[in-house]
């Protein structure tokens, strides 16, 4: 008979943001007409620039056309768009050859099917608050999953634990959920650390373009040391707004080896075993993120996820409440007040001013009594939200 993968048992009954749609969905059907601010899921609110657009429309053109129609794609992504993405790296200092860089359906994506890469027997550590697919992806492997818990008193930014042993280390900086951002010398702590022990750092550099300070390095190759044990993870996401459209790239070092098997090679004949390749539509409109008109435009968008940001910063600054983030993520994590948990605080806003975030629980047992703002919202939700914050917050509980 049959046995299904019983590792699902060890998953929570409802992934975390699906929780979180079903509570704000109840709240909505008990207060028919009330308006809910949602500050929590971070999907982005404003629509594709029109570079992208355009692009998009011309990809759609083209495949109506014999003489540009596009059947298969390569399995690693058009070279085109792999060479626009080199050189966005070059701009940071980092030098990747369009070889190493395999386009992708999304981080989210990629994030599970990299885990083919290693073997069974592999421990994984994460870092903990924690984007909840790492976990998952591993316990579902049936991985034996170690979890280093974060705090205020490393600003949610831990340091390698020499004593521990581990062979897939997860970063992900700009954090999700923390906003918390490494720098050089936290990374290069965890580069040293990845290739004493000939661990693998999975870094997930999703919120990188959400840097406004330049000592913060935005790509974990920035640091010395990184070819040889990190694989970045990128998506367009957040920075091009493409959650809805689908489009990220991985970057898989060629000097990346282990048992003398190049990881670069195995990645590539994963891609050719699972994939046909992401639409020929979808890289097109994705090439124009890289164009100088393209840049400009996100950039654009960038600024008012920025500001939302800023929005809350000031209400949490004026509360004199703990926090971290904002200033370089669209994630905010802050300390929930009168010593509530993060559920507690949850249903306190949703209830009192009907804004929604995160419970930090929902990121790893160490972020109980912790609270996470996205800043993906509309201009206007994100003011509103924030006014109605700094109002409950100013009247203490
Ligand atoms: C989040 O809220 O953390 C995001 O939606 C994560 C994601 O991109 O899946």
């Amino acid at each position: 008979m049959l046995k299904p993968n019983l590792h699902y048992q060890e998953l929570k009954d409802s992934y975390l943001f699906n929780t979180i749609y079903q509570k704000t969905d109840a709240y909505l059907a008990a207060h028919p007409g009330e308006k809910v601010y949602k500050m929590g899921v971070g999907d982005v609110s404003l629509p594709l620039c029109p570079a992208v657009i355009q692009a998009l429309h011309d990809g759609v053109e083209d495949q109506g056309n014999p003489d540009r129609f596009h059947g298969y794609m390569p399995e690693r992504g058009d070279l085109s768009l792999r060479e626009a993405v080199a050189g966005y790296y070059r701009e940071m200092g980092v030098t990747r050859s369009a070889d190493e860089i395999f386009i992708s359906s999304g981080a989210c994506d990629d994030l599970g099917d990299l885990l083919e890469l290693f073997d069974r027997d592999n421990r994984v550590l994460v870092t903990e608050p924690a984007y909840p697919e790492y976990v998952d992806t591993n316990l579902l492997a049936g991985r034996e999953v170690l979890h280093l818990a974060a705090g205020e008193a490393d600003g949610f930014l831990p340091a390698p634990d020499p004593d521990i042993q581990a062979d897939i280390l997860y970063l992900c900086s700009p954090n999700n959920p923390t906003g918390a951002v490494y720098d050089r010398e936290g990374l290069q702590a965890w580069v040293d650390y990845a290739n004493r022990q000939g661990a693998v750092i999975l870094f997930d550099a999703a919120y990188e373009s959400f840097i406004r300070e330049p000592q913060f390095p935005r790509s974990i190759y920035e640091i010395p040391g990184a070819d040889t044990c990190a694989i970045e993870i990128c998506s367009l996401s957040k920075t091009a707004g493409f959650t809805g459209t689908r489009l990220g790239y991985t970057v898989v070092p060629e000097a990346l080896t282990r048992m003398g098997v190049s990881l670069n090679a195995m990645w590539a004949r994963n891609r050719e075993t699972r994939t046909n390749g992401v639409s020929y539509i979808l890289q097109k409109g994705a090439a124009a993120v890289f164009t100088p008109q393209g840049r400009e435009q996100i950039r654009a968008n960038l600024r008012v996820y920025q500001d939302n940001a800023d929005r809350f910063i000031e209400v949490l600054d004026q509360a004199g409440i703990w926090y971290c983030g904002g200033k370089n993520s669209p994630y905010l994590w802050m300390k929930c007040p009168d010593g509530m948990s993060g559920w507690e605080f949850f249903d306190y806003l949703l209830e009192k001013i009907q804004v929604v975030g995160i419970p930090g629980e929902g990121f790893g047992a160490c972020g109980k009594g912790y609270f996470r703002f996205s800043t993906f919202g509309s201009p206007e939700d994100t003011r509103e939200a924030a006014r109605r914050l700094a109002e409950l917050l100013g009247k203490g509980k």
